[in-house]
């Protein structure tokens, strides 16, 4: 393992919601997730909507994504550890900076029921305290009401709209920049209050 391998987390579980490595027999649901709303690739900036071998091959690269520190997918499931219920990530980490990014969907008959707090604050307070990552960032579009109202009920403070960031799916998009500090960053000089 490369010295910034990403492990599994182990008993990461709160309020009923836990979160587990991604399995093969995750790809239907997965899959089945676009096919139900197709609004759904277009707000993870997914080039195009996957399907269930392009999941199941995804779901097989996971070690290796892991072995060499990039990227960690979990799937979002209740106590029994069973169903898919959604997807949290943890990509584009820089471990010079400590700092990585947190992304997030749940499957549309999982959303309303307020999983997804408990369910990203699990993986966020683990990469802080596990991984020692001093910043996490969120990324979204300025219209994704959901997206942005979780992740500031997360304390993610937003810090601005990157205008024209992102080329996805023939269109240029704006993006919002979010961000939450580990508290032992906030009185380093230099850093804004
Ligand atoms: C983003 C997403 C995971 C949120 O899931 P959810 O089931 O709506 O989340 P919850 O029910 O746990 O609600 C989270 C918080 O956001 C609030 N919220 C949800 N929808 C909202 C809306 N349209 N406007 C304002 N606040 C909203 C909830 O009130 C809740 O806050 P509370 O716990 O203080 O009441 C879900 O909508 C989703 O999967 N969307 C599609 C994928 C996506 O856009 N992912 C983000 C890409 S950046």
């Amino acid at each position: 393992m490369a010295a910034n391998s990403l492990p599994v987390p182990d008993g990461l579980e709160r309020d009923g919601v836990a979160l587990r490595r991604l399995r093969a027999r995750d790809a239907h649901a997965f899959a089945a997730a676009f096919r139900q709303d197709p609004q759904l690739g277009v707000n993870i900036g997914a080039d195009e909507d996957p399907t269930e071998t392009a999941v199941r091959r995804f779901i097989a690269r996971q070690p290796g994504l892991r072995a060499r520190g990039e990227f960690l997918g979990l799937a979002v499931t209740d106590e029994t550890k069973r169903p898919f219920l959604g997807h949290v990530m943890l990509h584009t980490l820089s471990w010079r900076h400590k700092r990585g990014e947190i992304g997030y969907w749940l499957i549309p008959e999982a959303r309303g029921r307020h999983l997804a707090k408990p369910a990203v604050s699990l993986l966020v307070d683990w990469a802080f305290e596990t991984l020692d990552l001093d910043r996490l960032e969120i990324t979204t579009t300025p219209d994704n009401a959901p997206a942005r109202a979780l992740a500031q009920a997360l304390g993610f403070r937003e810090e601005g709209v990157m205008i024209a960031r992102n080329l996805e799916r023939g269109r240029r998009i704006d993006v919002v920049l979010l961000a939450r500090v580990r508290d032992r960053c906030h009185n380093l000089p230099g850093l804004a209050p």
